[in-house]
């Protein structure tokens, strides 16, 4: 019996990964842009979107696309944590990954690749660089931002110019920089800026949550404008047929999914990516339990009542359990339809505080509802 492909804690896998076309699309023509050398600078992209909602898999996915570009830009790939403590401290670790990635891109040659790795990044600042920088003023480099652009632009001007079209750089996560510096998102700007107006070509595609920007305050709007948001929603019915079909196609699981049980798990999920992924697993090991070769709505349906409960024992009560007592309160108001009631002060402080925990989302002033219908669901099992 071949593994069930379906795991709702890895990204997508490229040979799995057959929508989200539109996104494709204009990711596509955005490199076409970046990669035209008559133009100046690169284009820049925010992947913003909830929890589960498929940005790490996109990213990943974009990454894929780059790699086979022509003509042939290097993909340098990083999860930013808070881990890295400072904003230098994120420098660096991107500086080291830069030089490692440059070392092991599938598509270049040899040649250009041991070219690339001629670029050792200044990142300890002690004898080795004395012995590699005699001129002392180069070893005066003093924030994150300047040691980013000074080694970057040198990588660029003797390793890379003309050998290759762009170095593509894909972080995920980058919303994690804001805890560790308010201006993280800021100071990168500041320095990508200037490099791809140098006609040094970094495209730079991140992802985090769709309030990313919001978090620098007064101050974000030259990074709202540095970046092309690209807001990652949940799948269509048709993403959602494809979610399911091909990764049991790609490995020749030996069961088929009737366009019936496809809609009734698009109904249940309406199309979170995460929700399909973990449906789909707990389905394809059911079928493989009851020897099932075709899975419709009628097995879906009675298969329901254990899903809906893996969901509440891996990720609801643990949201539940996350919120203060009050917050509860609010959650099980507006489960019930009941956003009247929110209308006061406090009231809409704490939805403010559920949105930012990922429980709750907004829909125009005042209006909010739960993240998910499934969790809204289980608050109203849990209020009764
Ligand atoms: N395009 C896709 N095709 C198939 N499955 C996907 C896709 N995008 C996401 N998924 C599923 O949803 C889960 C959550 O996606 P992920 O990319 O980790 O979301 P995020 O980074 O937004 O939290 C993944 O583990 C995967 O199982
Ligand atoms: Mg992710």
């Amino acid at each position: 019996m071949p593994i069930n492909p379906f795991n709702p804690y890895f990204p997508a896998h490229d040979e799995l990964f057959a929508n989200r076309r539109k996104e494709q699309a204009l990711f596509e023509r955005a490199l076409a842009t970046s990669t035209q050398s008559t133009l100046p600078g690169a284009w820049n992209l925010a992947l913003v979107g909830p929890w589960g909602i498929g940005k790490t898999s996109l990213l990943r996915r974009f990454a894929w696309m780059a790699q086979t570009h022509d003509p042939p830009v290097a993909v340098v790939t990083l999860t930013a944590t808070t881990a890295t403590g400072t904003f230098d401290g994120f420098v660096r670790s991107l500086l080291s990954r830069i030089h490692h990635d440059l070392g092991a891109q599938p598509r270049l040659s040899e040649r250009l690749r041991t070219e690339l790795q001629q670029w050792e990044p200044r990142i300890h600042l002690g004898p080795v660089s004395l012995a590699r920088y005699p001129n002392p003023s180069d070893l005066e480099v003093t924030t994150g931002i300047d040691l980013l652009y000074t080694e970057l632009s040198r990588l660029w001007n003797q390793h890379v110019s003309d050998r290759l079209a762009a170095i593509c750089l894909f972080i995920d996560d980058a919303s994690n920089l804001l805890t560790i510096d308010k201006n993280a998102l800021l100071n990168l700007r500041a320095a990508f800026q200037d490099l791809q107006g140098q006609r040094m070509v970094y495209p730079l595609i991140i992802t985090g949550p769709e309030n990313m920007f919001e978090a620098t305050r007064d101050a974000s709007e030259p990074v709202a404008r540095f970046f092309e948001r690209l807001p990652i929603g949940p799948f269509t019915r048709h993403d959602t047929q494809e979610a399911i079909v091909e990764p049991l196609t790609a490995v020749h699981y030996p069961v088929t999914i009737e366009p019936s049980a496809v809609d009734a798990v698009y109904d249940r999920t309406l199309g979170h990516p995460y929700f399909v992924a973990f449906t789909m697993r707990e389905l394809i090991d059911a079928a493989a339990l009851a020897s099932t070769t075709r899975v419709n709505d009628t097995f879906v349906a009675h298969q329901w009542p254990i899903v809906a409960e893996r969901f509440s024992e891996e990720k609801f009560t643990a949201e539940w359990n996350q919120a203060t007592d009050s917050e509860r309160d609010v959650l099980v108001a507006i489960a019930r339809g009941n956003v009247a009631s929110q209308g006061n002060r406090s009231g809409a402080t704490l939805a403010l505080r559920l949105v930012s925990k990922g429980l709750l989302t907004k829909h125009g002033r005042g209006q909010y509802r739960l993240y998910h219908p499934l969790f809204q669901e289980y608050v109203l099992h849990q209020s009764r």
